[in-house]
């Protein structure tokens, strides 16, 4: 049996077990898929543990997306450009490290709620990990801009400066947001997790779809966006499927249908 898994500290919430067996399911394989907790200094022994027992692909989660990077042996551009590894696989005991919560972000806004990036000014909230993870599979679909608006904003200065090869990327303190409407507002923060609303001009989401990363509820950004006339709300329940049919393609080379499983999430936990 192929044998997965995904490794985070805490671990027990992962919906992803749930999510690979219902793609497994469609292609009518057998996997395991196990949710496996780590000790946060002890990452690599956790990873070689799975390997040794025959694990041939993984997850990685909150805290060890840095970690993974590390780990991998052989990256891909996608990895290389976020600094860090959502998806580990094995094969001829080499091990592959790929990052595709990005293009999970874009096949959610694009296959499910049917939008286009091309051309599209594009505000991101946040300079975290999070945003460096998203940045190069939104770039890649030519959007006319990109602005980092961050608390820190040395931080988004560092971002503008690792990606100024595009030439589409500027930043900027959060308290320099301008009330001027942009096409896309992705909340890219940690501020979901522990329910703080972000102070932003009106008028910035009239018009505009409104992302939300963070999934489970909806969230103050989304709240506030709503009431700030937003087109369309999200949260990143989508790219939490998207992200796994990625992973599921990159270990089985196959590409799962994903709406269903979005809905069947939505259906029985709730969401
Ligand atoms: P992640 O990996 O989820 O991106 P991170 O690297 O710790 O996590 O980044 C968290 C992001 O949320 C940062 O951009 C942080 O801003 P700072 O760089 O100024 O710390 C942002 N953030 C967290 N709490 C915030 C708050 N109350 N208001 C605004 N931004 C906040």
């Amino acid at each position: 049996m192929n044998k997965f898994g995904v490794i985070g500290n805490p671990i027990d919430h992962s919906l992803s077990p749930m999510i690979h067996h219902e793609f497994a399911k469609e292609f009518d394989i057998e996997i395991s898929y196990e949710k496996i907790l780590s000790p946060v200094e002890a990452f690599n022994l956790t990873a070689e543990k799975f390997i040794s027992t025959g694990g041939i692909g993984f997850n990685i989660t909150l805290p060890f997306k840095i970690n993974a990077y590390s780990f991998s042996k052989d990256l891909t551009e996608d990895a290389k450009a976020a600094g860090a590894v959502n998806t580990i696989k094995v094969d001829n005991n080499k091990i592959y490290g790929e990052n595709t919560d990005g293009k999970g972000l874009v096949n959610d806004l694009e296959k499910n709620l049917k939008q286009t990036l091309q051309d599209k000014e594009i505000l991101i909230i946040g300079a975290g990990g999070a945003t460096r993870g998203i940045l190069k599979p939104i770039l890649d679909k030519n959007p006319e801009k990109i602005l980092i608006a961050n608390r820190t904003k040395e931080k988004s200065l560092r971002l503008v400066n690792e990606f100024s090869e595009y030439g589409k990327v500027c930043g900027f303190g959060i308290d320099q947001i301008k009330s001027k409407p942009v096409d896309i507002v992705i909340n890219a923060t940690s501020t979901s997790i522990d329910g703080t609303m972000l102070n932003l001009p009106k008028g910035l989401c009239e018009g505009a779809v409104c992302y939300d990363l963070m999934y489970g509820s909806v969230t103050p950004f989304m709240k506030w966006a709503l009431k700030d006339s937003a087109l369309v709300v999200s949260d990143g329940l989508g790219m939490l499927v998207e992200q796994a049919a990625l992973s599921f393609e990159f270990w089985l080379g196959k590409k799962p249908v994903t709406l269903p499983v979005i809905n069947l999430i939505k259906e029985t936990v709730g969401l």
